[in-house]
């Protein structure tokens, strides 16, 4: 059973998704904690499925680093075999990217390397993009450039605000997630393969 931590900054519904996933006894997959950044609206849902969380807000600590040390501190309490970013709008320092590698992930809403950082959504329609979509990753020491996982595109239509495309992109996002951490309960998807192949790849 792979045991998970989710952190979020808002409204969690690709947090949701995965808790109504894993909530069936069936699913290889339990989520062992939700942690935040901020008082994220997300929190109620971890609280309704009886899921702890905790907070960790970047206020109460001098520099990054320090931060960082904490919130990997209370990750690791709950010795998660995986760390999901599903919508945690915060860039992690090096040393907790170092100590959860390779089983830390992110997704993004965009087709990676496309339209990286905080304002995915807002950049492809500025861009006048005709499609964007979703990556799911491993998390290295960058900003949305750790290997893909997987990608799905989706249709940027006319008239599309940034909350319509964001809207369609979710969508699809939380099935994506869901089949992704499946994928890597059963072993369909070995994240340290991908990993150890990507350093081969890009190390000279
Ligand atoms: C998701 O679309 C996620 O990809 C995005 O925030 C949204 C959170 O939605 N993350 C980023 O933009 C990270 N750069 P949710 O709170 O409803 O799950």
């Amino acid at each position: 059973m792979l045991s998970i931590v989710v952190l979020i900054s808002g409204g969690g519904s690709n947090l949701r998704a995965l808790l109504e996933a894993t909530a069936d006894g069936a699913f290889p997959a339990r989520i062992v904690a939700v942690g935040a950044d901020t008082e994220a609206p997300g929190l109620d849902h971890a609280e309704q499925f009886g899921v702890p969380s905790f907070t960790v807000f970047p206020s109460g600590f001098p520099n990054r680093g320090d931060w960082g040390d904490e919130l990997l501190a209370q990750i690791q309490q709950w010795s998660p075999d995986l760390v999901v970013c599903a919508g945690f709008m915060r860039i992690l320092p090096p040393r907790v990217v170092a100590a959860l590698s390779p089983n830390l992930i992110n997704t993004h809403p965009a087709l990676l390397p496309l339209f990286p950082g905080a304002h995915a959504v807002r950049d492809a329609l500025a861009a006048g993009a005709r499609e964007t979509g979703v990556t799911v990753h491993i998390v290295d020491e960058g900003v949305d450039t750790g290997p893909t996982l997987v990608q799905r595109t989706v249709p940027v239509l006319p008239g599309d605000t940034e909350h319509v495309l964001q809207e369609r992109i979710k969508t699809i996002e939380r099935d994506l997630l869901v089949q992704t951490v499946l994928d890597i309960a059963t072993g369909r998807t070995d994240l340290a393969a991908i990993h150890q192949s990507n350093r081969s790849a890009t190390t000279p």
